[in-house]
């Protein structure tokens, strides 16, 4: 028999059935509620709301479990690629190798920027906020699609195919034009990563050797970022993509919720606060005193799910080590990162209210050694959670779910009438 839930409101009992997920999480469904009761339900930051169903990403925030289509993040770490990932997640299973290779060849053929696209990216100012760029010119490329609107389902791997090759295309070139430095077009032979170090940092002209422990480093990065269930831009994309807006225009906007410092802006700030301790002669002590005063955030801890170790911290925690010994590069941030982390893992301000640390904490150690300049840093989160974005916005568009429209509790004045400008004090 189906289960449900009794909700007594006042007078009124209302049954409401329960939906359970395939890892067990309960939800009752209160779509009725509203009608049959006249009460919402108050949630700010939808922290106890499930949005959606969802088949493409699991969390156990206690546990510290990530997993993609069923697949654990740390296997996925060690035995699949960025791009592997990326089709898993978008089509939901691993592809074989000749859906690899069709994907790769799709990637490499969209790599490129039009002429015409190109200019209105060159009338952005050098100092342009790259996050604005990017969001920027993920929308503009949808008015060079016309088939992305509703496509069926082959235009949609197509149009999926291009916003991932073209948004690592566009993150290059932010980082050139931002430094003054002319486009690098794309080489549809190197593989994803390579082909993005390539447009980056090569000098027309000359050969572009990258070193494997680099594409590697960035690879995992990339992969480890790929998608996070509901978090504040991925429910952006969702909600846009509610609309039936398409697919470029909905994951611009998840680029732009992503910008800020809480979310995939932290990555920056968890530099520049290890910055302010280096270069300010502060010690990790004294950065934490100021902490629990709540003076300061201790970015790269936190998560609003997890309440125990962001696997993907735990990963990168262990890669930037190999990493830095591999390429050479000693980062006395790296020491303060440690000392910071170990700290706040025995104070009690963190301890009890379950903080600990995040993606954000090591990426950005990983990302400067590697020579990605702190303000490209989001900027490569965007990169690798593409793939996330677009395939919540495809499980929502296959669904054909209802436009999202929130409810709110009004707290303004109650009917008041207009006064003329004289009479107004
Ligand atoms: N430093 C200091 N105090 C913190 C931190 C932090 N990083 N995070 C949470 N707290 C405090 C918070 O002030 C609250 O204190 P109190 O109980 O005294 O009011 C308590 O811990 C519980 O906070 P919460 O409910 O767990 O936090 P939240 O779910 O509202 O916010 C968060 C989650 C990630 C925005 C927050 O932890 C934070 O601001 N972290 C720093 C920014 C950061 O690293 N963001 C990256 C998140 S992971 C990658 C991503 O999503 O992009």
């Amino acid at each position: 028999m189906a289960r449900v839930v009794t909700l007594n409101v006042g007078e009124k009992s209302v049954e409401m059935p329960v939906t359970e997920g395939t890892e067990g999480e309960l939800g009752f469904d209160i779509t009725k509620l509203r009608a049959e009761t006249g009460y919402v339900t108050y949630d700010p930051a939808l922290g106890n709301t499930g949005a959606c169903k969802s088949a493409i990403t699991f969390i156990d925030g206690d546990k510290g479990y990530l997993r993609h289509r069923g697949i654990p993040i740390e296997q996925l770490a060690e035995k699949s690629d960025f791009i592997e990932v990326a089709y898993l997640l978008i089509f939901g299973k691993l592809p074989t190798a000749d859906e690899r290779k069709k994907f790769s060849q799709r990637l490499g053929a969209n790599a490129a920027l039009d002429p015409a696209f190109k200019k209105v990216f060159e009338s952005f100012p050098h100092d342009a906020a790259p996050m604005a760029a990017l969001s920027a010119m993920i929308n503009t490329a949808s008015c060079f699609d016309s088939t992305v609107a509703d496509g069926d389902d082959e235009q949609f791997a197509e149009a999926a195919a291009r916003l991932i090759s073209k948004t690592r295309t566009i993150g290059a070139y932010i980082y050139r034009m931002t430094n003054k430095l002319p486009y690098v077009e794309p080489d549809p032979k190197l593989p994803y990563v390579a082909n993005f170090l390539r447009m980056m940092f090569s000098t027309p002209g000359t050969q572009y050797e990258v070193h494997k422990e680099v594409t590697d480093a960035l690879d995992l990065i990339f992969l480890l970022h790929a998608d996070h269930e509901q978090n504040c831009s991925t429910s952006t994309v969702r909600m846009v993509g509610s609309s039936k807006a398409n697919l470029y225009a909905s994951c611009a906007a998840g680029v732009c919720a992503l910008w800020g410092p809480l979310h995939g802006g932290a990555n920056v700030e968890v530099l520049e606060m290890l910055d302010v301790i280096h270069k300010g002669g502060m010690t990790a002590e004294q950065y934490l005193e100021q902490v629990k005063e709540k003076k300061v955030l201790l970015y790269g801890f936190g998560h609003r799910v997890y309440k125990n170790f962001d696997p993907r911290a735990k990963i990168l925690k262990e890669s930037s080590d190999k990493v830095l010994a591999k390429i050479g590069v000693k980062d006395p941030l790296l020491d303060i990162a440690r000392k910071l982390e170990a700290l706040a893992l025995k104070d009690s301000y963190f301890v009890d209210r379950k903080l600990y640390p995040n993606v954000d904490f090591y990426s950005g150690i990983i990302m400067k050694a590697i020579g990605i300049p702190v303000n490209m840093f989001t900027v490569l989160f965007a990169i690798g959670r593409m793939p996330g974005w677009i395939a919540q916005w495809k499980e929502q568009r296959d669904e054909n779910v209802r436009i999202a429209r929130p409810r709110q509790i009004y707290t303004g004045p109650t009917k008041s009438d207009y006064l003329p400008v004289e009479k107004r004090k």
